[in-house]
């Protein structure tokens, strides 16, 4: 079986995280659509750093780094909002695997009641990610989002995903 991993982000990930998230690929689905600089992506590590309920994992495949996954509102009976992104270029299949790690994490070790996950209209792999995990779709935000150039209002879809919904663990993975 191939090793999955979900390991706490390191001060030495941040570069390459930092890149997959300023990709094209990435940021044209984040709610905010600057690219983040250097300065910033490290006070926004402390910041996440200095929050006891927020989670930041590195997902590693045969331990190649291959995603990002971040939990924020984390306690035990707690419900949690995530946000997640593979590297560009990443293998298919490399989301759901990341998925599964981050929700094994989160109903296992982290005790979460529910994870909740918004998406951004147009974000086709998502929406399809979060159905393929079980998530149910709780509602659709009209125009709620909109673009950082004004123009345009996009519809955010909510997705929740209740501990007792969720089927187990699929594979196998380690602190
Ligand atoms: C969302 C994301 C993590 C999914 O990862 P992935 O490796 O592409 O997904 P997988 O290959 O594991 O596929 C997961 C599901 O999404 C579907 N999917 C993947 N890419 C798709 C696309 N471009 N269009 C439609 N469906 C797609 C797959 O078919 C699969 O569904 P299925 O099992 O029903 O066939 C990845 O595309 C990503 O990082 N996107 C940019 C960042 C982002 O959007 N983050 C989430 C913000 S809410």
């Amino acid at each position: 079986m191939t090793a999955d991993t979900l390991q706490p982000l390191q001060a030495d990930d941040l570069a390459t995280v930092r890149a997959w998230r300023n990709h094209p690929d990435v940021q044209r689905h984040m709610f905010s659509t600057h690219t983040i600089g250097e300065a910033e992506h490290q006070q926004w590590f402390a910041r996440q750093q200095a929050d006891p309920t927020r989670r930041l994992w590195l997902f590693r495949r045969g331990g190649q780094p291959l995603g990002f996954v971040h939990f924020s509102g984390v306690a035990p009976g707690g419900v949690a909002e995530w946000g997640f992104y593979a590297a560009p270029g990443a293998p298919k299949g490399t989301g759901r695997a990341l998925g599964q790690a981050a929700l094994a994490r989160a109903f296992g070790a982290e005790q979460l009641h529910k994870v909740c996950g918004q998406v951004l209209a147009g974000n086709t792999a998502s929406l399809a990610f979060h159905r393929r995990l079980g998530f149910a779709e709780e509602g659709v935000l009209r125009q709620q989002h909109r673009s950082a150039d004004g123009a345009h209002y996009h519809d955010v879809h909510c997705f929740g995903l209740l501990r007792a919904d969720w089927p187990g663990p699929a594979l196998e993975t380690t602190p």
